[in-house]
């Protein structure tokens, strides 16, 4: 169902990489909603194609820009108000990725140089994005920014190895720069804190459908799905929650709160 919450909005949507991608999820239910937007990923993940066809399905253009590198952010702000006429109203920074993760290498004997590029890909990359719109003045007033993090930042999750760290720099990127921003030009920034999700850059994580199935089972209401973190998006970059800002919000059927479900408690007594 839309509900024209977005209509008249212009957005910055990162990360869609194919279907699954949650950001793909966030570019169709923010089309519904009747906002425009420009589609980008890093030039490598577009040799794919995939995101043409979101391109199309939406109306949107695409605008490669690496997000770790300022004068690529420059070109996407600008070239997206050209496009879309005017400053931005809402963007999503849907980017992980972690070098240590895919070559399985454990949190004690981390690789300091893939430390640094996960640092930089997952976590100052959404530094980069909002200190080139706000050099750009590229956000309307109470613009909404919102980036993706997992509990992992917050508690510790051994599969998860360093981005639980990024994570927890990404949620103080958000705080610090929402008091920053909030205070000049009135933009609130969030993150939203998502159940596991079967994306690629989920699936990457040794032990996920494991773990996937323990969140659902732990959670009162079952993991939060791709399409609801969508809707989660949309309310967010909505003006139903302009005076939210500078959280981490949790978006996980209960998961965070729930110390043990009795159905975690039946699967050991069964033992
Ligand atoms: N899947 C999960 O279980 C889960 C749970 C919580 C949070 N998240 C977070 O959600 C976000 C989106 O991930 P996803 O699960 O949709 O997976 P995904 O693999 O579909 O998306 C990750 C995206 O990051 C992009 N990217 C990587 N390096 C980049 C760069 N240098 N510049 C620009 N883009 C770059 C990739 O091309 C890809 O589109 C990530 O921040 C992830 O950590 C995922």
């Amino acid at each position: 169902m839309a509900y024209n919450l977005l209509k008249g909005k212009r957005g910055i949507i990162t990360g869609a990489l194919d279907e699954n991608s949650i950001a793909w999820k966030v570019a169709q239910r923010a089309h519904e909603e009747g906002a425009t937007f420009t589609l980008t990923n890093a030039p490598i993940a577009m040799r794919m194609g995939e995101i043409n066809k979101l391109a199309e399905s939406t109306g949107s253009k695409i605008i490669p820009a690496d997000a770790t590198n300022i004068d690529d952010l420059t070109k996407l702000y600008s070239e997206s108000m050209d496009l879309l006429g005017g400053k931005i109203d809402f963007v999503l920074h849907s980017i992980g990725m972690s070098v240590n993760i895919r070559k399985n290498i454990p949190y004690t004997e981390l690789n300091y140089e893939y430390f640094n590029k996960g640092i930089d890909v997952s976590a100052l990359s959404f530094h980069k994005m909002l200190a080139v719109a706000h050099k750009m003045d590229a956000l309307n007033e109470h613009a909404s920014v919102v980036a993706l993090s997992y509990i992992a930042a917050q508690r510790a999750y051994p599969f998860y190895t360093d981005m639980a760290d990024i994570k927890a720099m990404l949620e103080s990127i958000a705080r610090t720069f929402g008091y920053h921003y909030g205070k000049q030009k009135k933009v609130r920034i969030n993150t939203i804190s998502q159940s596991p999700t079967k994306t690629t850059a989920g699936s990457g994580i040794k032990g996920f459908s494991d773990f996937y199935d323990f969140a659902n089972n732990q959670s009162p209401l079952g993991n939060a799905s791709a399409d609801d973190c969508a809707n989660y998006c949309v309310s967010l970059f909505s003006d139903l929650t302009r005076m939210v800002t500078m959280q981490n919000l949790f978006h996980d059927g209960g998961y965070s709160k729930t110390g043990a479900s009795q159905e975690q408690l039946d699967m050991l007594g069964s033992r």
